[in-house]
């Protein structure tokens, strides 16, 4: 009887796996499902949804609040700690979860987190809704131990390649998925058009084209074109919309004043463009625009953001930054009345990130009708269609194990390359470098010796100083140069730290035996608010060591690894060479010492404007009346102006030729150089175009970047090179707020070179 028993139970069993099978095989697969379908399966789900549910969804949590905890915060090594993960996951609904729990994890720790979380959220909630996972990979797998580290956004930037930043950001689209999570805080829109600001070097720079066109290339990198099928693609998040990176004060999070015109005319354009190339997701500003916080301004969330650019993903708050609507901004009495604000204003998702209080007064807040169920079905809409894109339903988590390229030599090769296109030859006084790989060197200061410093922020921990403890084969400046020069020919000494006197003395004493110096300066990792600094210039027991190497009287050669443009006007007279490597990131050491000893000849060009002053930052695109007064060094007159950068070999440039000397409203003018290398050695050149337009109803900028290209170019070989300027082209917010453009003479200006055209709208 018994036997009987258990034989009917064993086949009950079974037929319950086989259903379960069955009906898991009758969902659709990703490939044949189209958004129609997509579409109806996720209104069927919203309608089976509690309201609870549903808040859920809308609700995101930070790892560390999930993990196993003691008297001193999080305990190592990371657990979840099931009954919290339950509470999150289970009884609230959370719909994502998010951070790295306090520093980097293993992959095989990335895969047991991350199954966990689906686990419960697949089979221990009524709707079996999976969790996204979001995380700032912002360059690389940042948060993956032994992942792929390129140089940080403004590196990038100076490549001037917008396949250097697509490719980068596939590689990380794939590393990051390899850990399991398919949700990536990037890029960075902001332009950075203050220097001060702790998450300049976050940015592409300040141009708006460079933005646009480096942004798009970030984003289709992270997206791929078929999102839904590829599980090597994670989606993007533009962000921080809008206005983050201007800050009055230079302080991070500190109120932006920007006119509707200028932020309509710079701005915009590059989340537009993000928009315009599919990006899923928006993360919104921290900071307030003209006094009104951007998480509570309908104006920019749904007038600008839905309406005018027609962006239809997911709207996620950045951290806390409803609760600050209330404890910070003081706009709201209440952190009840903040959730109602920023939810009414079109904040579909919170990263709260800490405990249930926005679950809560969000779903007394329907239940009140202050905020419509509507609302929240929009956003939950938002959210779900997100986790549809990305197959989340289908394949809850990726396993490490189907990712054999992760952190391999072919993507460190890619690395490599970034950032010897990134460096940036500044300076270069009586042809100084390249070094002859037999001269005797003094390396030294602060920067030398530091992978904390070629990463920066953002790496394996959020402020990044802890890199030197992650990293074991990768080599700062001073190995690198050791490695490529032989040690025998290389001295070192820390002459300086970051803020602090060191042993100047030893570093003099050493630099009497050099034939040349390597001065690496600079700054130590920082992110967000506890990187803010009161000046600008580079710190005094830095300037100390300049000043002291340049008193040997050897040829000092410059290395700046810094986050932001710290001044050096008042010693840089002094340095014979000057090479910009901003934050290079894992192989930075490498590509360093690459183009100082000519295996490498540089072609990066600075992103930005290096100001020369304190009081003095102008930027390129400045109007006329800035340039006042250049005669006495007032105006503008910066350190390096924006684009600039040199080579070990020589660009001649023909005259600019024009197809027509008039455009019409339905016209076109193609423009073409020829550009030769006159050196000695293949190089890479950036050939930018700017116009300028003479005259117009708002002030015009002195000029404006319309377009460029990278070219490589053998030893004395020619290229011509092509760009087209259409009416599109010399449009301008004008003084209704309003795209427009205006007849007149306008100047195409290539390398120094110019050439006129007149736009006449009524010319056929
Ligand atoms: C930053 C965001 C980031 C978020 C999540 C915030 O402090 O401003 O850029 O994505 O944290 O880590």
């Amino acid at each position: 009887m018994k036997k009987r028993i258990v034989v009917l139970l064993l086949v009950f069993v079974l037929l319950g796996v086989i259903i379960g099978l069955l009906v898991r095989c009758s969902e659709p697969s990703p490939e044949n499902r189209d958004a129609s379908s997509s579409g109806k399966r996720i209104e069927a789900l919203i309608d089976k949804m509690t309201l609870e549910e549903k808040v859920g969804q809308m609700t995101q949590i930070t790892l560390s609040h999930l993990l196993r905890q003691d008297e001193e915060g999080v305990k190592e090594p990371f657990e979840l700690d099931t009954a919290r993960l339950r509470k999150a996951v289970v009884d609230h609904h959370v719909g994502s979860i998010l951070n790295n729990g306090g520093h980097a994890n293993s992959l095989a720790k990335w895969h047991t987190i991350i199954s966990q979380i689906q686990e419960m959220a697949m089979d221990e909630t009524r709707l079996g809704i999976p969790v996204i996972y979001g995380i700032d990979a912002i360059h690389g797998a940042n948060y993956t131990q032994d992942a792929t580290l390129f140089p940080q956004q403004i590196a990038q930037a100076a490549t001037w390649n917008p396949e250097i930043v697509r490719e980068a950001a596939s590689i990380t689209a794939y590393e990051t998925r390899a850990s399991g999570i398919p949700w990536n805080f990037s890029p960075v829109l902001g332009l950075g058009r203050e220097p001060a600001w702790p998450r300049f070097w976050e940015t592409f720079g300040e141009d708006v084209h460079l933005a646009k066109t480096l942004g798009r290339a970030m984003v289709k990198g992270y997206q791929g074109d078929q999102l839904t099928s590829d599980s090597t693609r994670v989606a993007a998040c533009m962000k921080h919309y809008i206005g983050y990176s201007v800050p009055r004060t230079g302080k991070d999070r500190t109120p932006a004043w920007i006119p509707e015109r200028q932020l309509r005319q710079y701005f915009l354009p590059p989340f537009a463009e993000a928009v315009d190339a599919g990006v899923k997701t928006v993360m919104i500003n921290s900071g307030d625009v003209n006094g009104i916080p951007a998480h509570s301004s309908s104006f920019l969330l749904k007038d600008l953001l839905r309406e005018e650019m027609n962006f239809e993903g997911l709207v996620v708050s950045d951290w806390m930054d409803i609760r600050y609507l209330h404890t910070r901004h003081k706009i709201a009495a209440t952190q009840k009345e903040a959730v109602k604000m920023a939810v009414n204003a079109g904040v579909d998702m919170s990263m709260v990130p800490d405990n249930y209080r926005f679950f809560d007064h969000l779903v007394a807040l329907v239940r009140e009708g202050k905020v419509s169920e509507q609302r929240i079905n929009d956003a939950v809409r938002n959210i779900l269609e997100v986790k549809m894109d990305l197959g989340l339903y289908e394949k809850p988590v990726t396993h490490y194990e189907n990712y054999p390229k992760f952190a391999s030599e072919e993507f460190s090769r890619a690395n490599l390359e970034a950032a010897r296109e990134a460096i940036t030859l500044l300076k270069n006084k009586g042809n100084n470098l390249p070094l002859d790989k037999n001269t005797r060197v003094l390396v030294t200061g602060p920067t030398a010796n530091s992978m904390t410093a070629l990463n920066g922020g953002w790496s394996y921990t959020w402020q990044g100083l802890e890199t030197d403890r992650f990293i074991e084969e990768h080599h700062t400046v001073l190995e690198a140069i050791e490695a490529k020069a032989g040690a025998a020919n290389v001295m070192y000494a820390a002459g300086s730290g970051f803020e602090e006197d060191k042993n100047l003395r030893a570093a003099y004493q050493k630099a009497q035996q050099a034939d040349h110096i390597i001065l690496c300066l600079g700054e130590n990792a920082y992110c967000e608010t506890p990187g803010n600094i009161n000046d600008l210039y580079l710190p005094e027991s830095q300037q100390k060591l300049a000043r002291r190497m340049a008193a040997t009287g050897k040829p000092v050669t410059l290395v700046l690894v810094e986050g932001r443009p710290r001044l050096i006007s008042n010693f840089e007279p002094q340095m014979d060479a000057v090479v910009m490597g901003y934050l290079p990131g894992n192989r930075g050491g490498d590509a360093i010492a690459d183009v100082l000893f000519g295996d490498v000849n540089p072609s990066g060009k600075l992103p930005f404007t290096y100001p020369r002053h304190p009081n003095s930052l102008e930027i390129y695109d400045h109007k006329s009346t800035e340039t006042n007064g250049p005669q006495h060094g007032l105006g503008y007159n910066p350190q390096y102006s924006f684009g600039h950068g040199l080579s070990y070999t020589t660009f001649q440039y023909s005259d600019i030729r024009l197809s027509d000397s008039t455009m019409a409203e339905d016209g076109r003018i193609d423009v073409e150089v020829e550009v030769t290398n006159t050196g000695n050695r293949a190089g890479k050149e950036t050939v930018m175009m700017f116009l300028r337009d003479h005259y117009a109803s708002v002030t015009p900028p002195v000029r404006k970047l319309k377009d460029y290209q990278k070219v490589a170019l053998e030893a004395g070989e020619s290229r011509k090179v092509q760009f087209q300027i259409r009416p599109q082209d010399i449009t301008f917010v004008g003084r209704d707020n309003r795209w427009i453009r205006e007849e007149g003479k306008f100047s195409v200006m290539i390398a120094g070179r110019q050439a006129t055209f007149v736009f006449n709208k009524s010319q056929s």
